[in-house]
């Protein structure tokens, strides 16, 4: 039950499946006009992804997070591997696949707006399985959250539901596992047929426009309806902040921390997502949650990449309390 708190064991781990890319960034001054020469103020890439930055959020918060992946069996793929042990996310249940390559993703991030725009490409590598994912022993009691990355794989993903619906079924409620789901991109369309599977579902805000909701509170309003029972929705809509509703709840909206200035919005969703999953593991209620989560996501938009998001770990502590 949604509704019933259940104290959590925050020594436990959240597992975060999905995708992990090479991001490459360059950094501009102004956007590119088309078919003209710029020099960049800066380059590097970085280990990125939904669930993968979200899973680097999580840990830098101080809780425990595992990746659960495809990665390809290439050099950058060696290279993602390295940075997710740097940074303590364990990788233990992830698959190599002898088809495909490491997802890229090449982001032009402007320094005159802090806007970022991104094209990327998945290089044939497969979406993971549900036998992958059976691999992972839930009954081991290491985890006591699991959040997914919406993808193509949406048929995979309902049996992976399931799998921890029928473990919850036999366990008592202090080992039952939350489970949550991010809906961003529209390339996903399969996606609303799983919409009742997580207990929390984060929708981003092209997926809503996409389904004709206006505004975040349009989006949770209408989606808490299609949730599970009990379920929450959540929507991110950038600088506008973010929005949460359980079917018979009041629409909780909360506004964005912006910052004077803008410097790297790369991964400023996933970010949020990582942050909110944080707090509600850590025992927040779903307001308190979306602030925090609006709070560090409006943080991240003013730092390049996210180790210096530390600080806001220790405004998890005693949530459980
Ligand atoms: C940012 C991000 C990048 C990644 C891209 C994939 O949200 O996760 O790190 O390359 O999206 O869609």
């Amino acid at each position: 039950m949604l509704g019933l708190r259940v104290a959590m064991d925050t020594s436990k781990r959240i597992l975060c499946v999905g995708r992990s890319y090479i991001d490459m960034v360059n950094v501009v001054k102004s956007y590119p006009e088309e078919d003209t020469d710029q020099r960049c103020t800066d380059y590097y890439w970085q280990r990125g992804g939904n669930a993968s930055n979200s899973a680097t959020v999580i840990t830098i918060l101080g809780l425990q997070a595992e990746y659960l992946g495809v990665l390809a069996d290439d050099n950058e793929a060696r290279w993602l591997r390295s940075d997710f042990e740097r940074q303590g996310v364990n990788i233990e249940h992830c698959v190599t696949s002898a088809v495909g390559g490491s997802p890229v993703t090449s982001t032009v991030s402007s320094e005159a707006t802090g806007s970022r725009t991104i094209t990327h490409t998945e290089r044939n590598l497969p979406e993971l399985t549900f036998e992958a994912f059976d691999k992972v022993d839930l009954s081991s009691n290491k985890y006591q959250w699991i959040h997914f990355e919406g993808r193509s794989n949406a048929d995979e993903m309902r049996k992976m539901f399931q799998k921890i619906e029928i473990h919850n079924e036999s366990v008592e409620p202090v080992h039952q596992i939350k489970t949550s789901m991010e809906i961003e991109q529209v390339i996903f369309p399969e996606l609303e047929a799983i919409v009742n599977c997580p207990e929390y579902v984060f929708f981003s805000k092209d997926w809503s426009r996409s389904k004709g909701l206006t505004s975040k509170e349009t989006c949770v309003d209408v989606y808490s309806k299609k949730v599970k029972p009990g379920g929450v929705a959540i929507c991110a809509w950038g600088e506008d902040g973010a929005a949460g509703k359980t079917a018979d709840g009041e629409v909780i909206s909360m506004p964005a921390f912006l910052q004077p200035r803008v410097i790297d919005t790369l991964g400023c969703g996933d970010t949020f997502v990582g942050s909110v999953v944080a707090a509600l593991y850590s025992g927040k209620n779903v307001s308190d949650a979306i602030e925090f989560g609006c709070r560090v996501a409006g943080a991240k938009c003013a730092i390049k990449g996210f180790a210096d998001l530390k600080r806001f770990g220790s405004m998890l502590e005693g949530s459980n309390d």
